[in-house]
């Protein structure tokens, strides 16, 4: 009998982090494709917090994904409002609406134009060689720290790379990048209490990132640079420069959203190729180009397993009152095993057509991948995992803390 026929949907609270342990619930997306494709959740770890919707089939999180003046971006992406609710205790939360991903078009769509030049296929192209060195450098630096190749995929190689590449564009030197994972990691990973132990870390990662950026801002309206930040100081909207909170929080969100994505595909796609010969080999053969390679990457292990969406208006979904003021959960982890685009969707297959992947962002980050496992392939013939992994403890960010590997068989 099927391990979900007797789930019971009514208990059910898909942001339990119990769920998560061994990764994102599959079986339990899959039932809920089947039989509650509109399914209600309370928000159990987080007792004020009202409860949410999750979208699990691909036809339905591409309908809402779109459908912004119904389903807003605007509240937060996350499914918490608050982390905190003591009002003596500053929240986090609060600098996060300055976000442009927490905006709504139109002006979402003025935000975006500001940097999108910078992340187009050709702009991207432009960086490859400095992508290939930073790949190269961080090798280097894990096999100086550990010169029998034992180490750890995340921790050692996985961090860096992003960080660098992003850090760069933003105008951070390349030595820095330490600081931005340690920034991205105690501000992104909250229910992980390894990295965010209680809220006031978060704050306390703010604390030392807000004058971090300030000084780089500060010295770019002095003389500006041909990077991000000074982009960023330069543009205006409709005929006003951004507040300063905006752009604050365009550079955070461009270095979490840059570090967090990337790595979590490059490793989690890894292990998928290094637990399975043949596809290995067929990667490694050269039979499938690395382009295919990244998206199925994409497709099995989306980077964020969801995006919130919240109701502007009351809505009738598969039957469900949906209220204004309701959080829907984007199920991207879902979307991208729906049988009914994918076929035999829970297995690992870069020869499968990808077209329908749900969860992808820039065309850096394609660019960054292939180049990433091209190296990563080239130099390291023997590369074989070395041991247990272990997950983040997270509903949002679908991704590993700890993949020991040996680079050197
Ligand atoms: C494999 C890599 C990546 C994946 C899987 C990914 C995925 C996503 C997803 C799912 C969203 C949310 C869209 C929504 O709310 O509907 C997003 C937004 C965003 N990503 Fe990525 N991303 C990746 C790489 C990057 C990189 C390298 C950057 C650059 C720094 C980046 C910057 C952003 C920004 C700025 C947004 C907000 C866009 C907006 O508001 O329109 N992402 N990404």
């Amino acid at each position: 009998m099927n391990a979900t026929a007797s789930v019971d949907l009514a208990g059910l609270d898909m942001s339990d982090l119990a769920l998560w342990r061994e990764g994102p619930p599959h079986e339990l997306f899959a039932h809920l494709r089947r039989e509650a494709p509109m399914h209600f959740s309370a928000l159990g770890d987080f007792e004020h917090e009202r409860g949410f919707w999750s979208v699990v089939r691909h036809e339905d999180i591409a309908a809402v994904g779109r459908d912004h003046e119904t389903f807003s971006s605007a509240r937060s992406i996350v499914l918490v409002d608050k982390l905190s609710w003591d009002p003596a205790v500053p929240d986090p939360m609060d600098l996060a609406q300055h976000m442009m991903i927490t905006t709504d078009p139109p002006r979402h769509d003025r935000m975006k134009a500001l940097v999108q030049r910078a992340f187009t296929p050709k702009r991207a192209l432009e960086h490859t060689e400095r992508m290939r060195e930073i790949i190269h450098l961080v090798f280097d630096r894990a096999l100086e720290r550990h010169p029998d190749g034992k180490i750890d995929l995340v921790q050692d190689v996985g961090q860096y790379v992003p960080a660098m590449v992003i850090g760069e564009m933003l105008g951070c030197p390349r030595e820095d990048a330490e600081q931005l994972v340690d920034w991205t990691n105690r501000t992104t990973a909250f229910e992980d209490p390894r990295l965010v132990p209680d809220l006031g870390e978060i704050m306390r990662a703010l604390e030392e990132f807000i004058p971090y950026v300030n000084t780089m801002i500060e010295s770019r309206r002095v003389s500006p640079q041909d990077d991000l930040t000074s982009a960023l100081i330069e543009a205006k909207i409709d005929g006003d420069h951004l507040s300063h909170e905006e752009i604050l929080m365009f550079f955070f969100l461009l270095m979490v959203a840059g570090n967090d994505s990337t790595r979590a595909v490059f490793t989690s796609g890894m292990k998928n190729l290094l637990e399975d010969e043949e596809q290995m080999q067929l990667v490694r053969s050269g039979a499938v180009p690395l382009e295919d390679v990244v998206e199925e990457f994409v497709r099995f292990n989306p980077a964020f397993a969801y995006m919130r969406r919240t109701a502007t208006k009351d809505v009738e979904l598969h039957g469900q009152q949906i209220k204004a003021g309701d959080k829907l959960a984007l199920w991207y982890v879902s979307g991208n095993r729906d049988e009914t685009v994918f076929d035999d969707p829970n297995r690992f297959d870069v020869r499968r057509d990808t077209s329908a992947s749900q969860g992808f962002g820039a065309g850096l980050a394609r660019l960054e991948l292939r180049l990433w496992i091209e190296i990563a392939l080239e130099r390291f013939p023997d590369l074989t995992l070395d041991g247990e992994s272990d997950r983040l403890a997270s509903t949002f960010l679908n991704q590993y803390r700890s993949i020991p590997v040996s680079l050197l068989g």
